[in-house]
């Protein structure tokens, strides 16, 4: 009768939410980072934005996530539909959960839909992977991060170019906290397992260096004359050497809407792959090609050369710091790319913070502020 009520309130819930492929790796070392706090109860939410086993259920599984306490499962759809979809059922989860923090992550549909409710709801959300900027607003991704950052009370950045963006939009200091790249804690832990003999039954590299490509922006996918172009381009990395196609499954649907599959003959294309598959066969490459954020990153914490297929980069320090060129998606750009990437000595760095120990920082931010 004395003590309940007092311990009671002590105990605190953190509600994370992941949902699309990107999310998984990132909330994984933090729920691992807080999981001996006593004081501490940890709900996972799966919104079901992703739904293949290759894109959500093997990462879940591979990632040793807890099974999630809620699955939403909203499924692809619109961008309002989904967004509208994620609010909903979130809604219901933080009515029935009262959480004292919520956790989103990266920049995903889900991220910004969490966040949205959780503000209305006047419970503090934490925001991983805070004030990147692209200043694309034709890009969903910037959009979601506009949005979240305005929102969340608490903005975990993974590089200093983060932080000056904050404050360039009148953040408060308070708010910000430099914490490093909590992905890049992921993969130093599944480095040692990623040996390419885990592909090499399904993925025919040999022993040859090989390239890999990724490609699902919808800038890049949904444009026939953007993809034609890339896909020309294609032609001559895998000229000089076998390029390792996994293709989403936006890429594949419109790969087939604007046939233009005949384009990939010489390409050794492959499904998904799952998280630590995908990590052996990058960490193993030559040259890396993508439109994707995170493989920005994995690259330059790689060390292996990465042309962006894009006109912009959120992700500036893996230009500033790392292996990656911002190289458009006209074929002769990516081709001149691609020979100054094998000519390239500039030395390279791993930035700030990316070291491993993202989590522990992240845990200590959210801890302090629960339990001050
Ligand atoms: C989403 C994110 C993007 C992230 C990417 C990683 C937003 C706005 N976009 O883009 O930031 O980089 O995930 O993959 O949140 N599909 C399947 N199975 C799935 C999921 C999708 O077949 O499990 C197909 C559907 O046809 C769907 C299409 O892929 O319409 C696109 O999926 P969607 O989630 O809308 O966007 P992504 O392009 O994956």
């Amino acid at each position: 009768m004395t003590a309940a009520p007092f311990l009671q309130r002590q105990n605190k819930t953190i509600v994370h939410v992941v949902g699309a492929r990107p999310n998984f790796m990132k909330v994984a070392p933090v729920m691992e980072a807080l999981q001996d706090d006593a004081r501490l109860r940890q709900v996972l939410v799966n919104t079901g934005q992703h739904y293949d086993e290759s894109m959500a259920g093997s990462f879940l599984k591979e990632l040793q996530l807890p099974t999630p306490d809620y699955d939403l499962g909203v499924g692809s759809a619109s961008h309002a539909v989904q967004t509208a979809k994620v609010m909903m059922a979130f809604e219901e989860v933080c009515v029935a959960e009262r959480p004292d923090l919520v956790l989103v992550v990266g920049d995903v549909n889900s991220t910004m839909a969490a966040t949205l409710v959780a503000a209305k709801l006047v419970i503090p959300v934490a925001h991983l992977e805070a004030g990147l900027r692209s200043r694309d607003k034709y890009m969903p991704e910037e959009v979601n991060r506009i949005v979240t950052d305005r929102l969340a009370d608490l903005l975990l950045t993974p590089s200093p170019d983060a932080d000056a963006n904050l404050r360039a939009e009148g953040t408060a200091d308070e708010r910000i906290h430099f914490v490093g790249n909590v992905m890049i804690d992921t993969l130093r832990r599944h480095l040692p397992i990623a040996t390419l003999d885990r592909v090499r039954g399904r993925i025919p590299v040999g022993d040859r260096p090989y390239a890999v490509l990724t490609l699902h922006r919808p800038s890049n996918v949904d444009d026939r004359h953007t993809l034609g172009n890339i896909l020309a381009a294609l032609r001559h990395v895998s000229a000089r050497m076998p390029v390792v196609f996994p293709v989403h499954p936006r890429t594949r649907n419109r790969l087939r809407e604007f046939e233009l599959e005949d384009a990939l003959a010489g390409t050794i294309l492959t499904e998904p792959l799952g998280y630590i598959d995908f990590l052996a066969l990058t960490s193993h490459a030559s040259l890396i090609l993508t439109d994707s954020g995170g493989l920005q990153e994995e690259s330059t914490a790689l060390g292996i050369p990465c042309l962006t297929l894009r006109e912009n980069t959120e992700r500036p320090v893996t230009v500033t710091d790392g292996t990656n060129r911002v190289v458009g998606t006209r074929a002769e750009d990516i081709i001149a790319g691609v020979e100054e990437a094998f000519d390239s000595t500039a030395p390279r760095r791993i930035p700030a913070l990316w070291d491993g120990h993202a989590a522990s920082r992240v845990a200590a931010v959210l801890t302090g502020f629960l339990f001050g």
